[in-house]
């Protein structure tokens, strides 16, 4: 019988894994795809590719595994900061226009998830 712990013991948290996983990424990529084409974000960036900004999966490349992304992108779409064009200009990246804090982060987390 003792043999059967570490077995059930990896079940179990493999089980854990498979309920926590989905909720931690639960961004709503339908919702988060109509808030980004309201605020004209295709302009200047594509899913996989770059436009005058970078592919939003090169982002999500970018920030795989770091803790702060969440906030960095929440900063960076809320604040004006500067952004480097591809012609290498600056000017400030567009605020974009939200009707709450949680749908700017469903926005964030979708193209975290990329
Ligand atoms: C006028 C063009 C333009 C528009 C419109 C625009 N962006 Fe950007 N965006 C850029 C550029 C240029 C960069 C690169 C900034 C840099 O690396 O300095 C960028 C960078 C980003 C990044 C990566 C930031 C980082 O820290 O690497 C994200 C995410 C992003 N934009 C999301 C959005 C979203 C969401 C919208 C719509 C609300 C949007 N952008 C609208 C030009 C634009």
């Amino acid at each position: 019988m003792r043999s059967h712990a570490p077995v059930s013991l990896a079940a179990t948290v493999a089980a854990c894994l498979m309920i926590l996983a989905p909720a931690a990424q639960a961004a709503d990529a339908d919702a988060a795809q109509a808030l980004a084409r309201q605020n004209n974000c295709f302009r200047c960036h594509g899913v996989d590719k770059a436009k005058d900004g970078p592919a939003w999966k090169e982002v999500a490349a970018k920030y795989k595994g770091k803790a702060e992304a969440q906030q960095k992108l929440f900063i960076h779409l809320t604040t004006g900061e500067k952004a480097k064009f591809a012609d290498e200009h600056e000017e400030e990246h567009k605020i974009i226009k939200s009707p709450d804090a949680a749908k700017t982060k469903n926005l964030i987390d979708w193209i975290l998830s990329l």
